[in-house]
């Protein structure tokens, strides 16, 4: 490995967040500096960046509007809470982020992050319906696969089974929908699969056993990101939509990974078709440079909570950093590229090139499927008994070596670069994983 970072350096003390400690510590990686479509290493290795930081930094790295308005805002006024005050960058930013959405989500509540949408979202779903006179719907639906972030309720109706594992009861009151995704049924489908509506009338069994009068909300990813790329069969996410419908219950799309382009429109629900009641992002609102996230809600949960009391706060939820006033300038300057650069355009008209690209890969060593939405794809590898991601995490270990950066997940290499790529760079990642499959 050539990026070995200075051995004086005191690695101990930072525990690191999903990161396996010990191992890294030992032979650590560190990043010094980024631009555009790349990273370089503390040792000067340039790396081209498949992934977009992590699923967020869709302008690309280093952008000097954002820098400008962060320390614009940051000299004129560091900090102003958004508890019984306000500050002018998060009106404007709620209006830019709204007129922006899909119509209909017209109201904005900020967060510092995905996790904070999502847990955001789920106790305004539970306020909606209280403020409603249906205090009764209380549990929530979400989906085998699915991620949304680590905080205690995007734990519980997260499916993924090490996340929960460690933390004991979680929330109470939650059903799981089946996971959209099966091999035998859908291997190779380019963008969504042909198989697999039908899984969405799980939710008419749940709504038997439980009653619709218990039921809040469902949430789900458009396109599940963090397993591995798992688009959404054809007609599914439809028929999710007119069963939340007939029984009263809100949908929700975390979209946290899936807005600001990567589908070719700012959130995919667009692209889809499809609109839900609420829209949880993160990421990108901030071009992944300020911590930000939001919940865009329909003005009816809006006006139904608000009118829930005359005096007090009508929701009793919020973050010191809700709002913030350097993340909104860093929204701000990245709503303004997106719109400025035609960024979800460019998304779109770059995904046909990406799909073909990648699933070019079919049948290079251990590739069993390979799956692709908008700018996102995987390459799911054959899994090795005992050794859970060892084809991955290889090739994601040679592509770095190589020079690219790709992320494995379980047994998939996943890939969702910043919009700004170009065809010669989609051509360098795709042929450095295959290199590296080949080795
Ligand atoms: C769909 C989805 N929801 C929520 C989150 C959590 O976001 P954060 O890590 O900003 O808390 C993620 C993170 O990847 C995500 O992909």
């Amino acid at each position: 490995m050539t990026n070995l970072a200075t051995p004086a350096a005191n690695y101990q003390p930072y525990w690191m967040p999903f990161t396996a400690n010990r191992k890294f510590k030992g032979a650590p990686r560190l990043l010094a500096r980024a631009e555009g479509m790349y990273y370089w290493t503390t040792d000067g290795q340039k790396i081209l960046d498949g992934v977009a930081g992590l699923w967020c930094v869709n302008a690309g790295h280093g952008r000097k509007s954002i820098a400008d308005a962060v320390a614009r805002q940051l000299m004129e006024m560091d900090y102003a809470s958004s508890f019984q005050l306000g500050h002018p960058a998060a009106f404007e930013m709620a209006a830019a982020l709204t007129a922006a959405a899909p119509p209909g989500f017209d109201y904005a509540f900020f967060t510092n992050s995905g996790s904070e949408s999502v847990d955001s979202a789920l106790k305004i779903a539970l306020a909606y319906h209280r403020a409603r006179g249906d205090g009764t719907r209380v549990r929530f639906v979400g989906r085998d696969r699915s991620y949304h972030g680590v905080g205690f309720g995007g734990v519980s109706v997260g499916g993924i089974g090490k996340h929960r594992v460690a933390f004991g009861n979680l929330l109470q009151h939650v059903s799981h929908l089946p996971a959209t995704y099966d091999r035998s049924q859908q291997a190779y489908s380019h963008h969504q699969p042909a198989w697999g509506a039908h899984l969405a009338d799980e939710l008419e069994r749940i709504v038997k056993l439980h009653d619709a009068s218990t039921i809040a909300a469902v949430i789900v990813e458009p396109v599940a990101g963090s397993t591995g790329v798992l688009p959404p069969p054809k007609g599914y996410l439809e028929r999710l939509r007119a069963i939340c419908d007939t029984h009263g219950i809100l949908l929700i799309f975390d979209e946290v990974i899936t807005g600001f382009g990567r589908l070719g429109t700012m959130f995919a629900a667009e692209h889809y078709g499809v609109m839900p009641d609420m829209i949880t992002c993160a990421k990108g609102l901030t071009n992944g440079t300020i911590p930000m996230g939001a919940v865009l809600a329909k003005p009816a949960i809006y006006e139904a909570v608000t009118a829930s009391s005359a005096s007090g706060p009508e929701l009793s939820h919020g973050y010191t950093y809700s709002g913030h006033p350097v993340a909104c300038a860093a929204g701000l300057a990245a709503l303004e590229i997106y719109r400025s650069e035609g960024l979800y355009q460019r998304s779109a008209e770059m995904a046909p090139y990406w799909e073909q690209a990648v699933h070019s890969l079919k049948g290079r060593p251990h590739v069993v499927d390979i799956r692709n939405a908008g700018l996102l794809a995987a390459v799911e590898l054959e899994a090795v008994p005992g050794e859970v991601g060892k084809f991955a995490q290889e090739a994601h270990a040679r592509c770095f070596e190589a020079g690219v950066m790709v992320r494995a997940v379980g047994e998939s290499v996943v890939m969702s670069p910043p919009l700004v790529i170009e065809r010669a760079q989609v051509d360098e990642i795709v042929g450095s994983l295959s290199e590296a499959l080949g080795r």
